[in-house]
């Protein structure tokens, strides 16, 4: 019997030495150390041993189990070696070949500057004000002291979402952002009616124009409104914040210039114009040879229209401003195309 044992421990392990696979590895083990394997019919015969025989033959067959056991694991563990050590050879790895561009998505042009404005407004105090794209023409004009014949309303102007008769209040989409002004009004007055209170807000946003899309003119564009409501509010405080905020957008250096203009929603009017950033007022094709860039339309709101929202023009004053943000990357990358705003060119929009 024990030389039986022997024999079986010399046969697997002879066998086991011409394993060289997982496969092979497994049919070993069915072989050699499975429930019908030669060692272990030793083990279910132990009970037909005399009581003399049966210790000696349970502790070798013990012995040759766990020899077979360990050079099955020790097998298993250099074949899985082997498998990596041959997977490392194959995979080589060439670090010195190019990387692939991993592509980055980026804000659009037009959404950076008006984070750059809105930044600016905001260190000087100005709270975000957003109003809706879709308007009636009540808020879009009459509220705004439009006459009513004013070319603005005409409409080569303006997308009626719903046409009205004369006299109602067809529904368009806003051609700017100044209605915000009304409806921000009315929402700070309700607060107080009787005392209503001071108002320093920025209202950023689409506008709609139906016009003919040229270089110079696009159906869509961003402005960003700017609206001051106080007690003793004047036009010097409407020059020094708008002084201010040039300076701080187009550097400290930079010199502007008010010009008297016209407005229905403010009296009195103006627009303003920063010193030419490209030949620094000299006179060039982007300035064309003025030397000045107009960049926003301002003036002190008008008494109907502080009235309209809520606050007794007796009291309080006010002054606004409207500016583009698409005008004024046009200007600071001299963009001569309007169009490549909404182009969807990733040529272009890459390039911010
Ligand atoms: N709403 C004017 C436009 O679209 C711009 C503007 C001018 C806004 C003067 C204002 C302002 O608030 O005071 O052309």
């Amino acid at each position: 019997m024990l030389e039986q044992l022997n024999e079986i421990e010399k046969t697997a392990l002879e066998a086991l030495r011409s394993v060289a696979d997982g496969a092979a590895l497994e049919a070993w083990r069915v072989a050699h150390i499975g429930r019908s394997s030669p060692l272990m019919q030793v083990f279910a015969g132990l009970g037909k041993l005399s009581k003399e025989e049966r210790p000696a033959v349970g502790a070798a067959a013990n012995r040759v189990k766990a020899a077979l056991e360990a050079a099955f694991e020790e097998k298993a563990q250099a074949i899985k070696e082997a498998a990596l050590a041959k997977s490392l050879a194959e995979e080589t790895l060439d670090v010195t070949l190019p990387g692939r561009p991993v592509h980055v998505g980026r804000l659009h042009p037009s959404t950076q500057q008006l984070r750059r404005v809105l930044a600016i407004l905001a260190e000087m105090g100005f709270q975000v004000y957003t109003s809706r794209e879709v308007e009636t023409d009540e808020f879009n004009f009459q509220l705004l002291n439009f006459p009513p014949n004013h070319p603005a309303r005409d409409m080569q102007d303006t997308f009626f979402v719903e046409a009205g008769e004369r006299g109602e209040n067809p529904i368009l989409l806003r051609t700017h952002t100044s209605p915000g002004q009304i409806h921000a009004m009315r929402e700070f007055a309700k607060m107080n009616p009787d005392n209503p209170p001071p108002i320093r807000i920025a209202l950023p946003g689409m506008c709609f124009r139906y016009e003919q899309i040229t270089a110079r003119s696009e159906i869509q564009f961003h402005q960003v409104e700017g609206l001051v409501v106080g007690e003793n509010i004047t036009f010097a405080d409407l020059k020094g914040t708008l002084n201010d905020f040039a300076r701080r957008m187009f550097g400290q250096g930079a010199r502007t210039r008010f010009r008297a203009s016209y407005f229905p929603f403010t009296e009195p009017s103006a627009e303003m114009d920063v010193e030419c950033f490209v030949c620094g007022g000299k006179g060039c094709g982007v300035c064309k040879n003025s030397g000045w860039l107009e960049i926003l339309g301002c003036g002190m709101v008008h008494p109907v229209v502080l009235q309209n929202g809520g606050y007794d023009p007796k009291r309080y004053s006010g002054y606004a401003w409207g500016m583009g943000p698409e005008r004024q990357l046009m200007l600071r990358y001299r963009i001569d195309d309007i169009r490549y705003f909404w182009g969807n060119d990733l040529r272009f929009l890459e390039q911010f």
